[in-house]
């Protein structure tokens, strides 16, 4: 007997956020998106419908790190896996941290058919380690410039009474 899987309804379900792009890296165009998950549209607020075909650098913003993004580009082109963290914004224009992994996947041939980001929201993950740093040192300059993104000084109050 043949078990029926229905792998839409996993994807769709998944609690982290998937996005798969062309594979086409160079121009302002590219990587164009042409699938993300329902976790990845809750996470950043956009549609769907208002995404496929985009580049992924709509997420990106003033204090997204180039270093990082520049390096995504040097893994994907060496076949390697990339890993990082940067700051991206919602459709709304609310910055977050993303947190994602990125690689290429193949089919028959051995070209890459996609690229495939598993990618994750850790803002408020990063918010308590960020508060425990203030809870040390009140001026701790990586934490202040954390919550300095978030537009939330209050957080930093707090610690620093
Ligand atoms: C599958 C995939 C997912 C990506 N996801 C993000 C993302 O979540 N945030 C981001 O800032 N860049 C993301 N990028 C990177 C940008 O699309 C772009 O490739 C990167 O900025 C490097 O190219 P550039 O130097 O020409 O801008 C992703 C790229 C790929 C291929």
């Amino acid at each position: 007997m043949q078990l029926k899987f229905d792998w839409q309804i996993v994807l769709e379900n998944l609690r982290n956020g998937i996005m798969v792009t062309d594979v086409t890296l160079e121009g302002p165009e590219g990587p164009r998106i042409v699938y993300v998950n329902s976790a990845w549209t809750k996470m950043t607020g956009y549609r769907r419908d208002e995404l496929i075909g985009k580049t992924p650098r709509i997420l990106q913003g003033k204090h997204t790190d180039r270093a990082v993004v520049g390096m995504l580009k040097e893994k994907l082109l060496n076949r390697e896996v990339f890993h990082g963290q940067t700051w991206n914004y919602k459709k709304s224009g609310e910055p977050f941290l993303m947190n994602w992994h990125c690689y290429a996947v193949y089919g028959d041939r051995p070209d890459p058919v996609y690229y495939v980001a598993e990618q994750q929201d850790v803002t408020e993950l990063e918010a308590l380690r960020m508060k425990e740093r203030l809870i040390v040192n009140p001026n701790d300059a990586v934490a202040l410039s954390f919550f300095a993104v978030l537009g939330r000084s209050d957080t930093t109050e707090k610690n620093t009474q």
